[in-house]
């Protein structure tokens, strides 16, 4: 089945998770703009959510939507977050900044009372790691975050726009895509990441969703709770 259709299958089912009053984390990426994209019917026909935005461009589209936006800091811990991932375990880890929004969609699951990732079966991974990790760093610290990854068995690059320059996140930082192979250990390489001065974030979400919904030949299968 096309990779789109799963996408799609995994949104819908998400959107069931919904609730009149809830406050709700919108994620970043394509399968979360179908989401959107789905939740924006729903408020049109009287549904009444607030959204916590994870990204500059989720924040526009939701708006186009007209899905009532919310800061963080008005609502401290959104009911439940709605997100893409670029690869997943049935262990409920995940790697995700593909998009380069990581820092602030591990920042909303980490608040959220409940984090929902929906993915196409193409992501679901016995082992994380074919996907490169993006780590967002400080610019001044790229040599020194570079070797360091290097040091710890990664191939860095840092991103690319489209026009050459570095990317730049929301956030004004750059992203540095390391290519680590099979990652045995996500739980150690992540702390050793978060060792490294001059890494903002990266993108291993290890203990934070709740539940995983795979679309897959058709149907929704879920993992965790
Ligand atoms: C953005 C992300 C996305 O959730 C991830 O890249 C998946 O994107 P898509 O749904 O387009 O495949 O982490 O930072």
């Amino acid at each position: 089945m096309a990779q789109v259709e799963e996408k799609l299958i995994a949104a819908n089912a998400a959107l069931d998770l919904i609730e009149n009053g809830m406050t709700v984390g919108l994620g970043s990426g394509t399968t979360a703009a179908m989401f959107l994209r789905l939740l924006g019917e729903r408020v049109r026909s009287g549904l009444k959510i607030k959204g916590v935005p994870t990204s500059e461009s989720t924040a526009q589209l939701a708006r186009e939507l007209g899905i009532l936006l919310v800061s963080l800091d008005d609502q401290p811990h959104p009911d439940i977050d709605i997100d893409g991932a670029d690869e997943a375990t049935e262990s409920m880890c995940l790697i995700k900044g593909g998009g380069g929004a990581l820092l602030r969609e591990k920042i909303v699951a980490f608040a959220s009372r409940r984090f929902v990732a929906i993915i196409d079966s193409s992501k679901l991974v016995k082992k994380l790691g074919k996907f490169p990790l993006p780590v967002e760093i400080v610019p001044f610290a790229r040599s020194l975050v570079a070797d360091a990854v290097v040091d710890l068995g990664g191939k860095p690059v840092l991103r690319q726009a489209n026009d050459g320059t570095a990317f730049l996140t929301d956030q004004g930082n750059w992203i540095l895509d390391c290519s680590f192979g099979a990652i045995e250990d996500p739980s150690s390489l992540a702390s050793k990441l978060a060792d490294i001065p001059g890494i903002v974030e990266h993108g291993l979400f290890i203990g934070l969703a709740d539940q995983i919904i795979v679309g897959r030949n058709g149907s929704a299968v879920r993992l965790g709770n």
